[in-house]
Order: C-alpha cells, then structure tokens, then sequence
C-alpha cells in the first residue's frame, strides 16, 4: 500500500504494527485527510503571500516548511500522555500531526498571517497560544495556532486540524539550535550554554523589533527635510 503521505505499511515497525493492528485501514485513511489538510492550509497562505505582494509590494512569507507527524512520534507521543494506542486517541488528542510552519520576515508579518489566515470563513480557530507575547523559559517565541480545516471528501466533509506555527527568520533560527540542544539529554547540557541561548533569545527579539521599526521607517519614507 503507497500513497501521497509516503507511508506504506511494510515501512512500520512491528510494534508499530502491531498497535495499530486493528486500526490500520483507518490509520492510512486519516493520515490521507491530513496530508489533504496540510496541502489546503499551504495553498490559502500562498495565495495571501501572492495578494499581499501584488497590493502591498512585500511578502510577509518568507518560506513554509510541513510535516505530517510520522508513527514513530505519534505512538510516542500517545505513549507519554498515557493514552490508549488507538486512532481514536489520536483524532481526539492530538492536534499536531498535519503540521505547517510559516517563516515571516517581520514580527508584524506574523500576526498579520495568523489573521488573515483565521478570518477565513472555511477556518476555525482550536487554540493559540502566543509564545511571542510570553515567550517560554528557555527563551522560546513563536505563535503556535491549532486551526480546523474541512475536507471534501466523496460523500462527507471532514474537519481536520493543522498545527501551525508562525515565527520569525531570527526565531526560526534561534529555535533550530535550540532543538540541537534538546536532542541531548538534560543533565548532559551545560547549564551555561543554556543561559547563553536564553541571552540569545533576548537579542533576538532586539533585533527583530529594530528590524521591523527600521523596514516601517524605510517603508513610511524617509523624513522630508533629510
Ligand atoms: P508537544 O507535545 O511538543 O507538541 O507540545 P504541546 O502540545 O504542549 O505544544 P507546544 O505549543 O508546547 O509545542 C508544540 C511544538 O512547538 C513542539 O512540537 C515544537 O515543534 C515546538 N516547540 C515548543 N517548545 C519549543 C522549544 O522550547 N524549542 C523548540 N526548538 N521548539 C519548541
Ligand atoms: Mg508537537
């Protein structure tokens, strides 16, 4: 069995297998919906990419990047939130396995594609959770968005939710060392390379505020008298 999301199931594990046993046909059936989800969700932002550029002369995209949640992570994932091994639990109780993340130039690029994006009639808002406004511990922003998307389906509509996590070129950057730095495990991270990414965050979000006041100014034209 081959299909667009690149699974087939002579690729799973036995455990893998073995747990989604009884649900297999079903399992290959939603991730089909999924990858379906992510496609529409990619295509509405290109197309508010495309407008924005014709009207406004700037892509607030810089680029996209996607992924559907491999089984692996999945059974993972159910396993550490003691969930049973059903696609049921995964339909119910995990929101990020069609996942989109969008990487904008400016910070305002960020929250005017979550809204733009959610002011569309077909799209509902699950959750938000704005690690731009209160970043995490360790230094972490990005706006995370949980958003439902229907799927036209032969005989049903079907309403699938998509991750989607905005954030900046700095962010995007700051977040691909820091995971680096999750692949170790705690103990084996020095505390002061910890704190060290953490100040780098704090430059980061510096430095992002100063680009965007500096792209405004530029946008806004230069003061007459200079
Ligand atoms: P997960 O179980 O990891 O999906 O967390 P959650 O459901 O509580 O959602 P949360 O909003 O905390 O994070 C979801 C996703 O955001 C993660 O899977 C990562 O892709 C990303 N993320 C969250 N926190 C961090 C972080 O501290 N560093 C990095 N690099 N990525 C993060
Ligand atoms: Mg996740």
């Amino acid at each position: 069995m081959s299909n667009e999301t690149g699974l087939d199931l002579d690729s799973l594990t036995p455990e893998i297998r073995e747990l989604f046993q009884t649900d297999i046909k079903e399992y290959f059936y939603l991730m089909q919906l999924y990858n379906a989800a992510i496609k529409e969700v990619r295509t509405k932002l290109e197309i508010l990419d495309e407008e924005f550029s014709v009207r406004y002369a700037h892509n607030p995209i810089h680029h996209m990047e996607y992924r559907l949640k491999n089984p692996r992570s999945i059974l993972g994932k159910l396993k550490r939130k003691n969930l049973p091994i059903r696609v049921e639990s995964m339909t119910e109780h995990l929101y990020d396995i069609a996942g989109v993340r969008v990487i904008c130039n400016y910070i305002e690029d960020v929250y005017r594609v979550a809204q733009l994006l959610t002011s569309q009639d077909d799209i509902t808002l699950v959750r938000c959770r704005d690690y731009i406004k209160t970043p995490k511990a360790n230094g972490y922003r990005s706006l995370h968005l949980v958003v439902s998307i229907p799927i036209f389906l032969a005989e049903r509509t079907a309403p699938v939710p998509v991750e989607v996590q905005i954030r900046t070129i700095a962010m995007d950057f700051w977040a691909s060392l820091d995971h680096q730095l999750r692949y170790k495990s705690e103990e084996l991270v020095p505390a002061d390379l910890k704190e060290r990414l953490r100040r780098c965050a704090e430059t980061i979000t510096a430095l992002d505020n100063e680009m965007q006041a500096i792209y405004k100014e530029l946008k806004e034209g230069l003061p007459k008298n200079e």
